[in-house]
């Protein structure tokens, strides 16, 4: 096939890497409809894919993979930086040049028997000044179809790119040659986990990844481009490539308020972004830019505007109902969606655990079995996905695709804290803001006795970041310290605080958009607080209650802040900073000790109501 472009770098890379994987074919994506139906059909000839039953998902497909490729292997996952230190204590890493010996030789062959497929796209609107192109290869026609859904594939990325444009050079195999002669299997991976990489070359912002068929380990535009590739970029851009979601809220009289908020994984992020306003909060409207992914661009007028690079959400399946996120259910009723490691029902259709309704009586399940309910384990795997259009949103925001993004206002970070940390506080300064962000994590089991572990996951970056995590939260005080630009207000919120008898409190979901009103009355400068050791927090009466019951005690109960709690916090994060050197900023030590001031002089128990 000849190369649809006259770019002569994209087209030496390509036949490069054609000559080094030896494929039978190399074909050139056009993202086109038909030529999505026609990878899909060859996709359910092979058995990869099943067809739905298109009365209940027009349009739709099954995958079940191998049992051994479910999910992001973090402990195969590289920067390669030149120097080990640029890729920080967070991160594997492996010298350039010694990677690429050990991933030239694996490649060498790979492709045999297979097609090479080239896949031009674009992380964000196509023209967008916040978007990047980018062009994958890969060996595996799933990869091809879930980034037709994920990202904006084909003839008009390879416009943007050009006669001689930059695009992000990424390259995937699922590492599974095959033998003339010898039969494929539905889903082709490298067995053997060591010889598994998902690599990443932040100086010359190139991604090999060999061996996975799964999610972020294959559809190379999410987080290894959008997140890994993409911060070593923002920072030596200046802009911010996060691992937020962008939410768009519209009050009764039609002001809106845009909000990037991260949160670690298990925390409702998914749900956060496509939050339906509650009881009492008649008028509002809540709109979905992304659920995952933001890139943010300072503008000339001081503003930061915010994309989504993506084009789908590749959301986790299980526990999605009406009950816990509707928007999301209502984005798959259309079709036009590709599903992985569900549980397959007799009538054609896809089920989960945690979906509305009763599980069905019989089904196969994710590994292609017979399964009944009472079969002691899971009909779809805990990390099944559905792959499906942004633009099936019901939510979805007017200015999804604009390519100018859109205006960010506030920043929110969040955990699953079960004490100390209350419902949600504002930070004193924006040093104050990234030191909350920096800090943030999940606790790592429900201890019984004293305070739980927390699990640090900065920024929800920490299997993400491309480079030092230090030095990204440097670059983030930097941004800070930039005179030119209008900051967004930072917030730190907790949904998950319990009570003595072990049980949440805040009923969470629609409700938090509570808090959020809050947090745009903050942003707005219309909204009381009152100064806490944590930060600035709303008293009960600063927070909109019409539509429910929940009475100050409750209220106090999730906003109290124990001066043990936070001692204990503070002294477990000088051995957490301790751990990233000459790399911590020091604004970040500085804000820690006055916290641990702050706590010191505070009452036994601070509350809202002092
Ligand atoms: C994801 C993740 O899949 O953060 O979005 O792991
Ligand atoms: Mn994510």
């Amino acid at each position: 096939m000849t190369a649809p472009t006259s770019n002569a770098k994209l087209i030496a890379w390509v036949d490069e890497w054609a000559a080094r994987c030896k494929p039978d074919n190399v074909y050139w994506c056009d993202g086109s409809q038909e030529e999505y139906d026609r990878l899909c059909e060859e996709l359910v000839q092979g058995g990869t894919y099943t067809r739905l039953n298109p009365d209940k998902r027009p349009n739709s497909y099954l995958a079940r993979s191998h049992p051994s490729d479910v999910a992001r292997v973090e402990e195969r996952t590289y920067i390669c930086s030149e120097k080990e230190e640029d890729a920080g204590p967070t991160n594997n890493w492996m010298a350039p040049d010694e990677m690429r010996k050990v991933l030239y030789e694996q490649f060498d062959g790979c492709m045999r028997g297979r097609t090479m497929y080239v896949i031009p796209f674009s992380m964000g609107p196509i023209g967008s000044p916040i978007a990047y192109p980018a062009v994958q290869l890969t060996d595996s026609a799933y990869v091809v179809t879930n980034q037709r859904i994920m990202t904006r594939m084909g003839q008009a990325a390879l416009d943007v790119i050009g006669s001689d444009g930059f695009f992000i050079p990424c390259v995937h195999s699922v590492g599974a040659p095959l033998e003339p002669g010898q039969a494929d299997v539905p889903w082709p991976c490298e067995g053997d986990i060591s010889r598994k990489y998902i690599c990443h070359f932040p100086e010359t912002r190139e991604i090999m990844s060999y061996g996975s068929g799964y999610g972020g380990n294959a559809l190379l535009g999410k987080k290894c481009l959008a997140l890994r590739i993409a911060s070593a970029m923002a920072r030596d851009e200046g802009w911010l490539a996060e691992h937020m979601l962008i939410l768009g809220l519209e009050s009764p009289e039609g002001e809106k308020t845009y909000l990037g908020a991260a949160f670690p994984s298990a925390c409702g992020k998914t749900n956060l972004a496509m939050i339906m306003p509650p009881k009492g909060f008649e008028g509002w409207k809540a709109y979905t830019v992304g659920d995952d992914i933001a890139w943010i661009k300072p503008q000339k007028d001081g503003s930061l505007r915010a994309i989504n690079p993506e084009n789908g959400f590749f959301g986790v399946a299980p526990g999605t109902s009406y009950n816990s996120n509707p928007m999301a259910m209502d984005t798959l009723k259309p079709g036009n969606c590709i599903y992985t490691n569900c549980l397959l029902t007799d009538d054609g259709d896809i089920w989960w655990e945690g979906m509305d309704g009763p599980p069905p009586a019989h089904g196969i399940d994710w590994k292609g079995n017979e399964w009944t309910p009472d079969a002691g384990t899971p009909g779809a795997h805990p990390n099944a996905r559905f792959t499906a259009p942004a633009g099936q949103c019901p939510t979805i925001d007017p200015a999804w695709e604009d390519p100018a993004g859109v205006p960010i206002s506030a920043f929110l970070f969040g955990g699953r804290l079960s004490k100390t940390f209350p419902l949600v506080y504002e930070s004193r300064d924006w040093n104050h803001g990234v030191f909350m962000a920096a800090t943030m994590g999940s606790e790592a089991t429900a201890a019984a006795i004293g305070q739980a572990a927390i699990r640090r996951d900065p920024f929800a970056m920490l299997p993400f970041i491309g480079y030092h995590m230090g030095q990204y939260w440097g670059h983030w005080v930097n941004t800070g310290k930039r005179t030119d630009l209008q900051l967004p207000k930072i917030f730190r919120v907790n949904w998950f605080r319990k009570d003595e008898n072990g049980k949440f409190v805040w009923p969470g979901f629609g409700q938090n958009m509570r808090v959020l009103k809050w947090i745009i009355d903050r942003v707005r400068g219309r909204a009381g607080a009152v100064e806490s050791p944590f930060g600035m927090m709303p008293r009960y009466e600063d927070i909109t209650w019409s539509g429910i019951e929940f009475g100050t005690d409750k209220y106090l109960g999730i906003t109290d802040i124990a001066r043990e709690g936070v001692l204990s916090e503070t002294k477990a994060l000088k051995e957490y900073f301790a751990s990233f050197g000459e790399f911590l900023p020091p604004e970040l030590e500085a804000q820690r000790k006055d916290l641990e001031d702050r706590a010191t002089k505070a009452p036994e128990v601070w509350s809202t109501a002092a």
